[in-house]
């Protein structure tokens, strides 16, 4: 049974995961309207792995004896100008998830909940993913600057990147991330 200082700390999570995925569901469209296709599928991918978070969340509270709510939603952010300002707000956005991981982590502790704590080390280990690939990604982008074939390729990469992850997942991989 959860706490309910767990439970209310779980929504707010849930809430932070489904922000994640509108946000990068915004950016995809984004992306998509300027024809940064490879981008725009690497993004859709995003979207949906964000949703499998808030998912896992959901389904642990509920098993868990509590209940998850399904939070309301501002718009996201819908201009974007650059890709840089995509992947570097992508970054930023990945270590504050981080951030609030560790501090759900820290509420377990306090709360001697050592399963929901156990549960959350899954959490740990796909934000460090996540903010590697995000450096990644944004690294690359510094190093191309304003060439535009470069970026061309960019979005050629981001697209295989997307394409290469679904295949892996159809054929029973971990597809890199979930
Ligand atoms: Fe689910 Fe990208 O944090």
């Amino acid at each position: 049974m959860l706490s309910k200082k767990i439970e209310t700390a779980i929504n707010k999570q849930i809430e932070l995961e489904a922000a994640s995925s509108q946000l990068y569901l915004s950016m995809a469209s984004w992306a998509e309207t300027k024809s940064f296709n490879g981008v725009a599928a690497f993004l859709f991918k995003h979207s949906d792995e964000e949703r499998f978070h808030m998912i896992k969340l959901l389904k642990f509270v509920n098993e868990r004896g509590g209940h998850a709510l399904i939070p309301a939603l501002k718009q996201p952010d819908k201009d974007f100008k650059t890709l840089n300002v995509v992947f570097e707000q992508i970054l930023k956005h990945e270590i504050y998830v981080s951030n609030e991981i560790n501090k759900l982590v820290d509420i377990c502790l306090q709360e001697k909940d050592y399963t929901t704590h156990n549960f959350l080390q899954w959490y740990v280990s796909e934000q460090i993913e996540e903010e590697a690939l995000a450096r990644n990604v944004q690294d690359k982008l510094k190093l191309i600057g304003a060439d535009k074939g470069g970026i061309y390729f960019f979005d050629r990469d981001l697209g295989a990147m997307a394409a290469a992850t679904s295949q892996n997942e159809q054929s029973g991989g971990k597809g890199g991330k979930e």
